[in-house]
């Protein structure tokens, strides 16, 4: 009796309706332990996301921001040069979950304050998570740049596993009804906007659009945030732009350890980088997507105070 729809990809056979989001089964019962056996510390730092807004930079934003005293410069590396976001932050409902119900989360979290990631949206999270004293940094993205960049990590899974093209017509539609895993998409979005309006030191909201326009200023805001401002010394030094660089889709991208091998769930680490720009959308999405999609935003965001950028100079 559980609203059931076909999946991007035929191995994962199906998305199910679970507390008004959409979960791949195997994804369902590490959501529900995640959900039942998880309990938070007051210091813990969760980052969450709709997938293709930025995780992995965020995961490494946040990672190289809250450690940056635990790896002092020129003494040890950021483990960023050898180790993927995924592996330093790692998802809860896709990664340590689905691995052992009963996680050891002392020695998953290596570094202190324990950080780590979830696309679980805000109405499901581990009821601790939400009634503790914990930080959640929160990305999004213009659903346009999302869509398209979906599409794309779909379509490299598709190609790896030899399943036909998913055409971008039927992506669309898909889209469209929000039902893929963790969509609807504006439900999400619209989740932590409104938690991170009515609890503004618990929740930081942030745009891929703005981190993209100026990154010194929101890295500042992101330290501020968590409790481990820049001191005047650091900003002398130059670390902020040293964080800024590392992180980069440019220096990312272009590590050893991000573009070979496989990510947890079997996903080429190379594909969790597309090209990395804000209005992308614009190369692929026809005038109907564009009308359509403009009308779904506004419907969906009216009186919510939530706007997008969707192009780089806007
Ligand atoms: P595109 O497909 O538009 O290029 P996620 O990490 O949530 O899976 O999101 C992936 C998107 O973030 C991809 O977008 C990818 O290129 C982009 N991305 C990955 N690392 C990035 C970085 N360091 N800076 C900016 N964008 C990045």
């Amino acid at each position: 009796t559980v609203p059931k729809e076909e999946s991007w990809l035929s191995a994962n056979g199906g998305v199910y309706l679970y507390q008004g989001f959409w979960c791949s089964a195997r994804g369902l019962k590490s959501v529900i332990s995640f959900q039942r056996h998880f309990q938070a510390f007051d210091s813990d730092v969760v980052v969450a996301t709709f997938p293709k807004c930025g995780t992995t930079w965020l995961k490494a934003l946040t990672f190289s921001t809250l450690y940056r005293t635990q790896f002092a410069r020129d003494e040890i590396e950021n483990p960023l040069l050898n180790f993927t976001p995924h592996q330093l932050v790692r998802f809860m409902e896709l990664d340590v979950y689905l691995e052992n119900p009963f996680p050891d989360l002392e020695n998953i979290c290596v570094y202190k304050p324990r950080l780590f990631a979830t696309h679980i949206p805000f109405a499901s999270l581990p009821t601790s998570i939400k009634d503790s004293k914990c930080k959640i940094v929160y990305m999004c993205r213009n659903p346009m740049d999302m869509f398209i960049s979906l599409w794309n990590f779909i379509s490299k899974l598709r190609y790896q596993s030899q399943e036909p093209p998913l055409s971008l017509d039927e992506a669309f539609d898909k889209f469209y009804r929000g039902t893929y895993a963790f969509g609807p998409f504006f439900e999400h979005v619209l989740g932590y906007w409104k938690a991170s309006q009515e609890n503004p030191n618990k929740i930081l909201f942030l745009k891929y659009e703005d981190l993209k326009e100026d990154i010194s200023c929101q890295l500042k805001h992101l330290a501020m945030f968590l409790g481990v401002p820049f001191t005047e010394e650091e900003e002398k030094q130059g670390v902020v732009e040293e964080i800024a660089n590392i992180c980069s889709f440019e220096e990312l991208k272009e590590l050893g350890v991000n573009n070979k091998g496989l990510h947890a769930f079997g996903v080429p680490n190379e594909i969790f980088f597309g090209k990395g720009k804000v209005g992308d959308w614009s190369n692929y999405l026809t005038p109907s997507m564009v009308e359509r999609m403009e009308k779904l935003i506004q419907e969906k965001l009216v009186n919510s105070g939530l706007t997008f950028k969707f192009s780089s100079e806007t």
